[in-house]
């Protein structure tokens, strides 16, 4: 894995990273320092493979990616679909699967039937604008929230959200169902464009032994 420069990762901080560390110490690239909970250091070195590697909340990782700060990073297809990143997305590693969904209180299935105008709760507004304009052509206003979005309807700030759905039991404690279901998510490889190409060995390689490891 050894050459001219240290190749850079983004992982994204939470849910993803501790499987994401795992499934690299699969391939046999490790960095110890990282899994001290309690230390506050921002980058990770192995200095023998030459690797850095740095937590960012998730929503950023796509940035340092495109603009080469990181040659590589692991992130949610949700993040990737919402940031809009001029990034290459090289691989699925099949965890951290849930599901973006529209969700609400079961009654409110008719008002997406018939195209009126909706107010929609979501974390993620490019997501759901995609979704309701360009796939169902249907008119409705976009609230944006930073979190805890179950509570949309709930305090009857919006008649749905758009959200992610993992277990399901969120939207079981709360009175809320599945309405429809906009698209399967998992955590992502992607890569920096010009790294893609200036590193491409290096890369194709990290590419094909994590899939030999899935
Ligand atoms: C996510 C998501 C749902 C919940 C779904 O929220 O926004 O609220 O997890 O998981 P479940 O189907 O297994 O219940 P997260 O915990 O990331 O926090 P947030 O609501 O503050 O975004």
């Amino acid at each position: 894995m050894s050459g001219d420069r240290y190749l850079t990762f983004a992982l994204g901080k939470g849910r993803l990273a501790k499987q994401t560390l795992e499934l690299f110490e699969k391939i046999g690239i490790t960095c110890e320092e990282m899994k001290d909970k309690d230390s506050r250091k921002l980058i990770f070195v192995n200095e023998e493979l030459k690797l850095k590697f740095f937590l960012a909340k998730g929503p950023d990782v796509p940035t340092y990616v495109e603009y080469g700060a990181a040659d590589i990073g692991v992130v949610g297809k949700d993040t990737i679909l919402e940031e809009d990143r001029r990034v290459y997305e090289v691989l699925d590693l099949g965890f951290g699967k849930c599901r973006m969904c529209v969700c609400g209180p079961a009654h409110a299935k008719e008002l997406l039937q018939h195209h009126e105008r909706i107010r929609v709760a979501t974390k993620y507004p490019l997501i759901a604008k995609d979704y309701f304009y360009n796939k169902k052509h249907q008119t409705v206003d976009i609230i944006k929230l930073n979190g805890s979005v179950e509570l949309g309807p709930l305090v009857e700030l919006s008649d749905v959200i758009v959200d992610i759905v993992e277990t399901g039991s969120t939207l079981r404690e709360n009175g809320l169902d599945v309405l429809e279901e906009i698209c399967p998510l998992s955590a992502r490889v992607i890569v920096n464009q010009v790294s893609m190409q200036m590193q491409a060995d290096r890369i194709k390689k990290l590419i094909a032994d994590l899939k030999a490891a899935l």
